[in-house]
């Protein structure tokens, strides 16, 4: 197996990183466009193997393609990050010829890859990824419910004072300040929904301060966070690898699923050694599917811009 995380910033890092701990593939590749960066990082990496007992080649590469070549998931995190008071749709001007880039450069050399997206404004650039690669559907994967659902449960787990392991809790819809649907209802503490030990405030809260999850951290730490990013991406990569058919939210083409066509939205898939092999129907109430439709338009609104971007 081998798996190639493009850009070696502190997210694609992180994932990386995550990737090679967890023995994920025999030989990890780490490639960014800036001198260095990627065979440092990785160097760093190989290093802390030798006490972490893993046993995994780590290569960096400065924007050389060929050796990414068979790769079995590519993973892209390239892009600049938001600051501190942008929202992540700000960033497509940029990020969208750069991942357009990314996924042409993959593909001369990895034709059979399945590819991962992380970077924002992420549902978009999953959409475009798949619109200008004309790979099959199953494929191409948006990184952002796992993120938002572990979100999601850190905040569950604070409010109910319990393991966050003890927790199912999904986020659908849209990887955005506005367009994500944190599921209250449908959220469990070992099997018994989390409505019947909090009320409706607090749990309205839980969903407040998730949706806001991503921008908390860019005000505290000045960017754009890594350490959950990068091991939800890793996580996801494992599930496809290990074709352990494990159900979790990512962005995913829709033809009709949950009401939604010709876009690509965060829902329940299951994950295997083809990609996302299925989508789950979690029978939404009419409040869920409205906030769905409504976070739907606005990504929808947001893929319509890529049409006025010369890339
Ligand atoms: C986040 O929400 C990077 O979009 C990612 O932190």
């Amino acid at each position: 197996m081998k798996i190639t995380v493009v850009g070696a910033g502190a997210v694609g890092a992180t994932c990386a990183d995550n990737i090679a701990r967890r023995e994920l593939a025999e030989e990890v590749v780490l490639l960014d466009i800036k001198e260095g960066l990627s065979e440092g990082k990785g160097l760093d990496m190989l290093q802390a193997s030798t006490l972490l007992d893993c046993d995994v080649k780590i290569t960096g590469s400065t924007n050389n393609y060929e050796l990414t070549a068979g790769s079995d998931v590519v993973v892209i995190t390239s892009g600049i990050p938001r600051k501190p008071g942008m929202t992540r749709e700000e960033l497509i001007g940029i990020n969208a010829g750069i991942v357009k880039g990314v996924t042409e450069n993959i593909l001369k050399h990895s034709p059979d890859a399945i590819f991962v997206i992380i970077s924002n404004p992420m549902d978009t650039m999953t959409y475009l990824a798949l619109k200008s690669s004309g790979l099959p559907k199953n494929r191409i994967i948006g990184m952002g419910g796992i993120l938002d659902s572990a979100r999601f449960k850190t905040y569950l787990s604070l409010a109910l004072k319990c393991s966050p392991n003890d927790l199912q809790a999904s986020v659908i819809g849209g990887h955005g300040d506005t367009t994500m649907i944190p599921l209250t209802r449908l959220a469990t503490l070992s099997g018994v929904p989390v409505g019947n030990f909090l009320d409706a405030e607090t749990l309205g809260k839980v969903a407040s301060d998730t949706m806001v999850g991503g921008a908390t951290l860019t005000k505290l730490i000045g960017t754009s966070a890594w350490y959950a990013p990068g091991a939800a991406g890793a996580i996801l990569v494992e599930s496809i690898v290990r074709d352990q058919k494990r159900l979790f939210p990512c962005s995913v083409y829709l033809e009709g699923e949950y009401g939604q066509s010709d876009i690509c939205l965060g829902v329940p898939v299951v994950l295997g050694r083809s990609g996302w092999e299925s989508i789950v129907d979690f029978n939404l109430n009419e409040e869920e599917q409205a906030a769905f439709n409504k976070s739907a338009d606005a990504v929808r609104n947001m893929n319509n811009v890529l049409e006025t971007l010369e890339i």
